[in-house]
């Protein structure tokens, strides 16, 4: 069966297919989906259409890439892409909302180790004919490929295992760390001099491989869980350089364009949640922020005094006659899945009258768009949502603010507090409304694990419990108030 879709789709026998310059024009149409599809990404009213493109793009590169038999064997290409589907499905299927950056995680570890895997394909038969080493261009891409594709794959295993609370998430300094990484790194660049210059030694090929792994792990283990998020996303951006690598060791243009549209955007969005984070890239990576902060339980200090904690019913009577309300989401509105019932709380307002929007800060949640993705799954207009700059100046004219599941991105010590651990964070100025209600379950601490003197202040009112269940009894009160 294989066999015969393999002779019925040789479009390589025609004449057409056998130029190569139609082989490339086909790729070079699924990179101009990729541009196109990653413009439409960036912004939510597009997104669908990105998504769209960039799968259409994909298809496309999927089609001619098997299309073209001398690649590899229809037989093990179905195999892996069985192997492949179960697992993928499997995972998706069993992970849940507040896994998913763990998810991302494994998957880039994925992409790592493909390039890595492709490039050693590549090697031993040329290292068998002794070869490898004939051509400058292709061994250098070859080495950066497997040691940045291994190195994604071995840092993305413990990124995964930190996130997933498998192994603890706080800083590990591994005693000399540092120096342990610059010895890897030099053992790295002389096994590919030795190799190169005697490409029959496999045991310095074997040593750059394992020096890659242990490198991956030295680098990651050192970086608390608190700045996990970050690491993935710049490991993204390693598997894209990796692939972009493989590009050159294949002579493949679509995996050059592409890999490189990865590793840039994967650096642009590490750049974005530093800034948002106010931590420079070299701070997250060496830093060992979450050693001290995430662990150590830091206070933001200033937090005095007792917050006042009111029921849902006395909460309504002041929406009720509220002009204006902003939604605050963060972390805990995806933990509860509160986001169908603030949308048709966000609805009962508005055909009260009453004028929402929704402010969305840019670390809010535990990835990029992490709200925006979960306002858009109940339907949220996204007219409705506004950046944090383009809010902030209004929660002075605002009646109420209602904060749901957020804690750090509305906690005022990152602009009062010089000796807070988030100071500097641009944060959401809730606290400038006439009135600030916090929806969350306790006073715990959030993902910075420090006090939030927001709680205690004078306009804000604490509704403890469950936020799905909270804003389900705002509901209610809401309608018994007619
Ligand atoms: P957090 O500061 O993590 O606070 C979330 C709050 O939600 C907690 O204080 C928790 O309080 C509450 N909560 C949890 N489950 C709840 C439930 N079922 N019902 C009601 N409340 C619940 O969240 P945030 O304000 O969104 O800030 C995000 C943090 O993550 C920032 O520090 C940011 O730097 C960090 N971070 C984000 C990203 C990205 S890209 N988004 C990446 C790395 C790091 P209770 O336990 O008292 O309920």
């Amino acid at each position: 069966m294989i066999e015969i879709f393999a002779q019925v789709t040789d479009l390589t026998s025609l004449p057409l297919f056998r130029q190569k310059w139609l082989i490339d024009l086909i790729y070079l149409i699924s990179v101009i989906l990729f541009i196109l599809g990653l413009k439409r990404l960036g912004a939510p009213r597009t997104a669908r259409q990105g998504n769209f493109l960039s799968m259409l793009g994909m298809l496309i590169a999927i089609i001619v890439t098997l299309l073209n038999h001398n690649i590899v064997s229809f037989q093990l290409i179905a195999i892996a892409l069985a192997a492949g589907a179960v697992v993928g499905i499997f995972m998706a299927k069993k992970v849940v909302m507040t896994a998913i950056p763990d998810m991302v995680a494994i998957f880039n570890g994925f992409g790592g180790i493909a390039s890595s895997l492709v490039a050693v394909a590549e090697f031993l038969p040329k290292q068998a004919s002794q070869t490898a080493n004939n051509d400058i261009l292709f061994y250098v891409t070859l080495i950066l490929s497997i040691l940045i594709g291994t190195v994604t794959f071995s840092g993305s295993l413990i990124a995964f295992l930190k996130l997933s609370e498998t192994i603890p998430g706080k800083a590990i300094m591994v005693t000399f760390s540092k120096f342990l990484n610059v010895i890897l790194s030099m053992g790295i660049i002389v096994a590919s001099v030795l190799l190169y210059n005697d490409i029959s030694q496999m045991h310095f090929f074997i040593a750059i491989i394992g020096a890659s792994f242990i490198l991956g792990i030295t680098l990651v283990m050192p970086i608390g869980g608190a700045d996990m998020p970050v690491v993935v996303s710049l490991l993204n951006s390693y598997s894209g350089i990796a692939v972009a690598m493989t590009g050159f060791v294949l002579k493949n243009n679509s995996l050059i364009v592409v890999g490189s549209l990865v590793g840039a955007s994967g650096i642009i969005l590490t750049n974005i949640m530093c800034k948002a984070m106010n931590r420079s890239l070299l701070n997250v990576l060496f830093g060992g922020f979450g050693a001290t902060s995430t662990a150590a339980e830091v206070s933001g200090g200033g937090a005095q005094g007792t917050a006042k904690s009111s029921s849902a019913e006395d909460a309504a009577m002041i929406i009720d006659i509220a002009e204006s309300v902003i939604i605050v989401p963060g972390y805990g509105m995806a933990v509860s899945q509160a986001q169908h019932v603030v949308k048709k709380l966000s609805d009962v307002l508005e055909a009260r009258g009453t004028k929402v929007s929704f402010a969305i800060h840019p670390v809010a949640g535990r990835m990029p768009g992490h709200m925006n993705v979960l306002l858009a799954e109940s339907g949220v207009e996204y007219d409705k949502l506004y950046a944090m700059d383009q809010i902030n100046d209004r929660f002075a004219q605002t009646d109420v603010v209602i904060v749901i599941g957020a804690n750090d991105v509305v906690n005022p010590a990152a602009k009062s507090n010089p000796s807070s651990p988030i100071y500097g964070m641009p944060v959401l100025d809730v606290g400038n409304a006439k009135s600030v209600m916090v929806l969350k379950r306790s006073l715990n601490l959030g993902f910075a694990n420090i006090e939030n003197e927001l709680f205690f202040k004078d306009n804000t009112m604490m509704i403890f419990g469950d936020a799905k269940k909270t804003v389900e009894n705002f509901l209610t009160a809401l309608d018994e108030l007619g």
